[in-house]
């Protein structure tokens, strides 16, 4: 985010790092390895760029190394090139170091704070930095001498019993932490001797650092707990005149309760085939939700509940919600997305999940995915569909993502049946879809952002 300047509000985490990995100032193996690590997120690209990803990184890091839970924005816009070159290096002098964090958008006193946050974990590689760390046995010399997100690189510097190289390293220009640490009178440095000071600046400062965007890029709100509910993309299938329709619930930090019921309901589209409480259908299975590492520091336990509802494909469904009952007497809770529902905008397309398979195509060792999509409509009618790789990008950085469209074609094998008509395209094993399009008796429909990643097609070796 170094490249941040707050007098034209140009800059931040964007980024562009992937594009400025040859300058020296960027010099290290941590830089690439970090962006390949982040490079497994890109199954979320369009919706969740690598500069998200990064900010997310640091959330974890800290929070993963002990340190203080940082409240998480999304919304980043990612760089397509270059930024200025504004990275502070250890042989600048205070006053450039005081510049250039000013530019950045922090004061004096916070830039002490930033670089000792930041410099309580990790160290400086010897290969990248040779002038830093001049004894070429010591491959990684460490800020301080343990590896949690601790004040130990404050404690150890003011005892003077520091290694950290940027402090008391052989090399007197390359002391930059030692300078900016100094540059106060050690005030600044002193008041973090209170671990809870150390944490909450560091929280609220690296929580800034990572919150800088380019003026015009807007954040979400922060998202430090957990949704109490969260509804999976819901699966539609046709066949033999009924639809069917999968999703699951989340449910966070439920109670312990055998006897909960939870029920999924919808309104019908067209018609009055639904009573008005809606139609019904009880909950299939339930299963522990695995949570990543912020979660499990929360102590979030979290049952996913899985529901399979056959509808009336003529009378089709406007919109569903859940009721949890935890038949105890209590009154049942409605999960209805704050009164709207959980809204069907159209249902004239959708990939129908039980025709679509995964195919292994033993003659090339290939595995593609065979989409068929419905369409309520005849052979005359146009589909496509909009897929990005997250596979497909550069082996190194910038990882820059392919968005590519296909035209579906009517499918031979799902012949027309009950009104709608089958298209397909196979598109590779690892993609993922952003749209749909389809042009039905002159209406243009579009289902967006389908997520690929509750998709389960049955596998069929060819
Ligand atoms: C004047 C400002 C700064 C200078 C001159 C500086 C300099 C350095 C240098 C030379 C390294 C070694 C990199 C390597 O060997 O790959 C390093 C590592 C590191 N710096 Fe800074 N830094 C500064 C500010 C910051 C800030 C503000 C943060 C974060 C809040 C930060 C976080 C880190 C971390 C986490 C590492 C360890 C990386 C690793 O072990 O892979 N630094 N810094």
């Amino acid at each position: 985010m170094s490249t941040h300047d707050v007098d034209d509000g140009t800059g931040g985490l964007d980024a562009s790092i992937q594009y400025e990995l040859d300058r020296p100032q960027n010099v290290g193996q941590g830089m690439i390895d970090s962006l390949n690590d982040f490079k497994a997120f890109r199954i979320a690209a369009p919706f969740f760029g690598m500069a998200d990803t990064i900010a997310l990184g640091a959330v974890f890091a800290v929070a993963g190394c002990g340190g203080p839970l940082i409240p998480f924005s999304a919304g980043r816009v990612d760089a397509t090139e270059a930024g200025p070159e504004t990275v502070p290096e250890p042989q600048q002098d205070l006053a450039s170091h005081t510049e250039a964090f000013r530019r950045q958008g922090f004061t004096p006193t916070e830039m002490i704070g930033l670089v000792a946050c930041g410099h309580t974990l990790g160290g400086v590689r010897q290969v990248d930095f040779p002038l830093v760390v001049t004894d070429t046995e010591d491959v990684l010399q460490t800020f301080d001498t343990t590896t949690n997100f601790d004040n130990a690189v404050v404690s150890e510097y003011l005892q003077n019993t520091t290694e950290n190289i940027l402090v008391v390293g052989p090399n007197v220009t390359t002391r930059s932490d030692f300078r900016i640490f100094s540059s106060d009178g050690n005030v600044t440095m002193q008041s973090f001797l209170s671990s809870d000071t150390f944490n909450e600046t560091c929280g609220a400062l690296i929580g800034r650092m990572i919150n800088t965007v380019p003026n015009g890029v807007t954040l979400t709100e922060p998202i430090s707990e957990p949704f109490d509910y969260v509804v999976s993309e819901p699966l539609f299938s046709y066949r033999n005149g009924t639809l069917s329709m999968a999703t699951t619930l989340r449910v966070i930090n439920p109670s312990d309760n055998p006897s909960r019921t939870i029920t999924l309901l919808w309104a019908d589209r067209q018609g009055s085939s639904c009573p008005s409480t809606g139609c019904t259908s009880p909950s299939t299975s339930l299963q522990q939700v695995v949570f990543s590492l912020i979660g499990n520091i929360q102590g979030l336990t979290g049952t996913r509940y899985s529901f399979n509802a056959t509808i009336n494909a003529t009378t089709s469904l406007s919109k569903f919600w859940f009721e949890i009952n935890e038949n105890d007497g209590s009154d049942p809770v409605v999960v209805d997305n704050g009164g709207s529902g959980f809204v069907i905008e159209q249902d004239t397309i959708f990939i129908d999940n039980s025709r679509s398979e995964n195919l292994f195509l033993s003659s090339s060792f290939t595995d593609i995915r065979k989409v068929v999509v419905a369409v309520r409509g005849d052979a005359s009618s146009s589909v496509s569909i909009t897929t990005f790789d997250p596979n497909s990008s550069a082996s190194t950085p910038p990882y820059v993502l392919t968005v590519t469209t296909t035209e579906l074609q009517l499918d031979e094998s799902n012949p027309s049946e009950g009104g709608f008509t089958f298209f397909t395209a196979n598109v590779s094993e690892t993609v993922n879809f952003l749209n749909i399009v389809a042009n039905v008796a002159g209406t243009s429909y579009t289902q967006e952002n389908f997520d690929m990643t509750v998709v389960n097609f049955p596998f069929v070796t060819l």
